[in-house]
């Protein structure tokens, strides 16, 4: 009875030994499997990224192959083309572009204040525009020249040449190239065909370069350009317009054109095509 109960539990010993071993043996052989199985899995995956990328790169290249081409060209200065050249507000006088007397064009004036100053009626609207809205910003400039007729722009040039002469010592040659970047010589003056006005400060109403310092002329420096006015004769351009700085003289020249002028810091020689004045300044 005893040798039966020892074999009995020899037996069962074995029997749990083997499981035990089968048991291991299917571990084994489940976990090799998996970890196969994971590495396929990554080795697809990987070759699946692979093959997307190298897609979206091909796509691209298609795209840009495809894309217009952009002008990269650097875009020049903006000027006045043809046609705008040839209208009445966009007209060149200068000591290059002169006007005999006959040659002067005869255009409607009005008259624009009580102080009987006129100008070329087409410019009235922007102008009184002009002058409402610097009012309305507290500012008050005034004009103290306008149209000038033949006569009068003979008179004013005449009379500078006999100052400069007295003044400086000059001869009556050299005071007239002299007097000429102050006062037009007649036929070369914006004033003559109406579209030039010098506006000063109220406050302040000498011809001189503190002009620029004064609180109306700073406004209308600012803002007449949406008016249509450009400040005609700049500082450091007078190699260009063959005039001093002047900064009271305004000249009409179109809301576009005085846009544009203003933004690129030119002269209206610039903008017309013209290039600089050839006759000596000083
Ligand atoms: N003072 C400017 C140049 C003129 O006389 O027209
Ligand atoms: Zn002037």
């Amino acid at each position: 009875m005893r040798m039966r109960r020892r074999r009995y539990k020899g037996d069962i010993r074995r029997i749990r030994q083997r499981n035990g071993r089968i048991f291991l043996v299917i571990c084994l052989v489940v976990f090799g499997a998996a970890a196969v199985w994971i590495s396929i899995d990554e080795e697809k995956s990987e070759e699946k990224a692979k093959q997307a990328y190298k897609e979206q790169i091909s796509k691209e290249e298609q795209e840009d192959e495809q894309e217009p081409q952009v002008n990269v060209e650097p875009t020049g200065p903006v000027l006045a083309d043809e046609t705008e050249k040839q209208q009445w507000y966009l007209r060149l006088v200068n000591k290059d572009h002169p006007m005999t007397e006959a040659d002067v064009p005869e255009v409607a004036i009005e008259t624009v204040d009580a102080n009987g100053y006129q100008v070329d009626v087409r410019i009235m609207q922007d102008l009184e525009a002009m002058f409402a809205d610097a009012r309305a910003a507290g500012r008050n400039p005034m004009i103290c020249s306008a149209f000038r007729e033949w006569d009068m722009q003979v008179s004013l040039y005449e009379n500078k040449i006999e100052r400069v002469m007295q003044e400086e010592g000059l001869t009556q040659e050299e005071a007239a190239i002299k007097a000429s970047t102050v006062v037009a010589k007649p036929g070369t003056s914006e004033h003559q065909v109406g579209l030039a006005l010098d506006i000063v400060s109220s406050d302040y109403q000498e011809l001189d370069e503190a002009q620029m310092e004064t609180e109306d002329q700073k406004w209308l420096m600012e803002n007449s350009w949406k008016y249509g006015f450009i400040l005609r004769y700049p500082m450091d351009k007078s190699d260009i317009t063959g005039i001093i700085f002047e900064p009271w003289h305004y000249r009409y020249v179109g809301k576009k054109a005085a846009k544009e002028i203003t933004e690129q810091n030119i002269t209206l020689e610039e903008y017309v095509g013209a290039g600089p004045v050839q006759t000596p300044v000083f």
